[in-house]
């Protein structure tokens, strides 16, 4: 059992300079520890409520005093004094205190920095790493290290609009440890950028997570030039290096149809796109390819991608064990964008886990658009032994804490990097 002694919370400023809920958790034999919640920018519409505070004159109403307050009032007087065996008792606990379906009460926010907080406490308690102790609260043997999957350009809500689709990712396939991985991911890095200032003619501009967002004049140039960029760093694209792709397709569907470019398309158009892409370019992955509410075309389009890529469900599946429930009955995708922080809760985002498993889903880790330099991301990729991991670009420390800690772990475990 493990007696809450204290808990406490602070409002910190995320990647964006915008607020978010730091939570401090105590427990009675002395251990203290502290989580971050990072926030997103392209959400989807069942994600859990992040509550902020509304005032225009601070932060433009996006203030978390209101979170941080509902920790220091609500959820720490009816937590302090009481002992929970592990961490699926004390979320009961908080979901419980909640009552609401979206969490708009105390504030999802409020509600994840005191798990992850309870989570680090209890991992320090026992003496042990996060990600070893996130393994056993789910259960699992850790035998390797997530694939990564870095930002290398970006548009939509990431960037200044100037293509639709948000990111292209490069996946370091062929190389075995993180290691290395990054290694090659710098090189075709700088290789991008050289590219991008001779031909877009710019200085660079990055996007939300450090990806490179000149004026693509379309989409399918972003996945070309990243082809190019692979090319010229040496590496074989597919084979070294390969592709991912988040479409984020609900940000530009409106009234039935995708505004990719200045035509819009049909959903059988949108797939038709995207399969086109999957011929013509290394692509592994593709994370909302439509959008969030276009259900019936999902299982057409998983269908159309066969075994060539994973159908991702970011926005599509809001990490909401109901609505991967309903995509696996459907079969509408074949892997789960997993963030905590769109159900609000580990011990829901482990649920949300679980159905993807148990349909033989792929499982991609993700970081948010406005990130903290707190590095627990990384442990939970390794520790729930997701098969990617998305944590944006190589350059800016709220990335790179979780890309340093991946370091860390492959140190001292010296596992292999999963086959993409
Ligand atoms: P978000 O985007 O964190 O801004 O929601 C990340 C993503 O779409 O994967
Ligand atoms: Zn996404």
């Amino acid at each position: 059992m493990y007696r809450i002694e204290e808990l406490d919370a602070l409002e910190i400023l995320d990647s964006r300079g915008r607020p978010t809920v730091k939570a401090g958790c105590r427990l009675a034999d002395g251990a203290e520890a502290w989580a971050s919640v990072p926030s997103g920018a392209s959400t989807g519409d069942a994600e859990a409520h992040e509550l902020r505070d509304g005032d225009p004159a601070r932060y433009g109403g996006l203030g978390c005093r209101r979170a941080v307050a509902n920790v220091r009032g609500p959820i720490r007087q009816a937590l302090v004094g009481r002992a929970f065996r592990d961490q699926v008792e004390l979320d009961r606990a908080l979901l419980e205190l909640d009552g609401s379906p979206d969490k708009s009460r105390l504030g999802a926010n409020a509600i994840l920095a005191v798990s992850l907080a309870f989570a680090r406490v209890v991992a320090r308690a026992a003496g042990r790493p996060l990600y070893a102790h996130f393994a056993a609260m789910a259960g699992i043997e850790p035998r390797r290290l997530p694939q990564l999957t870095i930002n290398l350009f970006s548009g939509g809500k990431h960037a200044g609009g100037q293509a639709a689709i948000q990111d292209v990712l490069v996946v370091p396939v062929g190389f075995g440890t993180i290691d290395k991985g990054l290694a090659a991911t710098y090189a075709v890095y700088q290789a991008a950028a050289a590219l991008i200032r001779r031909k877009y003619g710019m200085r660079l501009l990055r996007a939300d997570e450090g990806g490179l967002a000149p004026d693509f004049p379309d989409c399918e140039t972003m996945l070309a030039d990243a082809v190019e960029a692979i090319r010229a760093a040496g590496f074989e694209p597919g084979r070294q290096v390969a592709l991912a792709v988040d479409v984020a397709a609900s940000h530009f569907w409106r009234e039935g149809r995708y505004h990719l470019a200045d035509e819009p398309l049909t959903s059988p158009e949108m797939i038709d796109t995207l399969a086109g892409w999957l011929e013509r370019y290394p692509v592994v992955s593709v994370e909302d390819g439509l959008a969030q509410e276009d259900w019936d075309h999902w299982p057409v389009w998983r269908r159309r991608a066969g075994d060539r890529a994973l159908v991702l469900g970011d926005d599509f599946l809001c990490t909401n064990p109901d609505r991967i429930r309903r995509a696996v009955a459907a079969h509408a995708a074949s892997a789960l964008l997993l963030k905590v922080n769109q159900v609000g809760t580990l011990t829901e985002a482990l649920e949300a886990l679980r159905l993807a498993r148990q349909a033989g889903w792929a499982v991609t880790v993700s970081a948010r658009s406005g990130e903290t330099e707190d590095d627990w991301l990384a442990d939970l990729a390794v520790g729930w032994q997701g098969d990617q991991i998305k944590i944006g670009s190589i350059t800016q420390s709220d990335r790179l804490a979780k890309y340093n800690r991946l370091l860390e772990i492959e140190r001292a475990t010296g596992l292999p990097v999963s086959p993409a």
